[in-house]
């Protein structure tokens, strides 16, 4: 799965409708039982970034992928204000009534004007570079975790996320618990 994460991430063209409708499938099927299949320490590599990954500013934080909305509370909390977003309805319908807007669509078109949020945040889901660059305010940051670290299958590298974002972008990064982490700023 790794391989078909890098090249959706670095190839707009690899997220053809037939992708998109075997994701949003797939996911639909898995929602019954995600809650249910939760490991500990999932949270961590999050609330690491959050407390180490530097200042974040506050307003909108938009949620890519946020499935059953495990982490929506904790961005809420950080942030004031969250837009919980994913392309598998049977997901968003797991999820408790989460601290903020919920949006059934596809990452790939964003339903948000340009500089709309001022962090995007994509917990162990795939990388949609154009849209975050676009919809992320100026001095906005994009919030990378893989909780299964570099065995998560969709795990991207730091340097995959920066060089599918374009260039001209810096990050830091650690390990958390499970997991890794990376917060990707625009370069000054
Ligand atoms: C591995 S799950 C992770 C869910 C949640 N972040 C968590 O860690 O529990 C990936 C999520 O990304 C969503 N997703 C995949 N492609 C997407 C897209 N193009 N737009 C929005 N959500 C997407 C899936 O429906 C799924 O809920």
């Amino acid at each position: 799965m790794q391989d078909g994460a890098r090249r959706i991430a670095l190839d707009r063209s690899a997220w053809t409708p037939d992708v998109a409708a075997f994701t949003t499938q797939l996911f639909d099927q898995l929602a019954s039982v995600w809650n249910a299949e939760r490991s500990t320490g999932r949270a961590d590599p999050l609330l690491d970034a959050l407390a180490r990954g530097g200042d974040f500013p506050s307003g909108i934080c938009l949620e890519i992928g946020s499935g059953t909305s495990e982490f929506t509370p904790i961005l809420a909390d950080a942030f004031g204000r969250v837009i919980a977003l994913d392309i598998s309805m049977a997901m968003l319908r797991q999820a408790d009534p989460p601290p903020g807007a919920r949006v059934r669509a596809d990452a790939a078109r964003l339903p948000l004007a340009d500089q709309a949020v001022v962090a995007v945040a994509c917990v162990d889901t795939l990388l949609f570079p154009a849209e975050i660059s676009r919809v992320l305010a100026p001095g906005g940051v994009l919030i990378w975790v893989n909780q299964l670290g570099a065995d998560g299958p969709l795990f991207l590298p730091t340097t995959t996320v920066i060089e599918a974002l374009g260039g001209g972008w810096e990050a830091v990064e650690a390990d958390a618990g499970w997991g890794k982490w990376a917060v990707v700023r625009r370069a000054a």
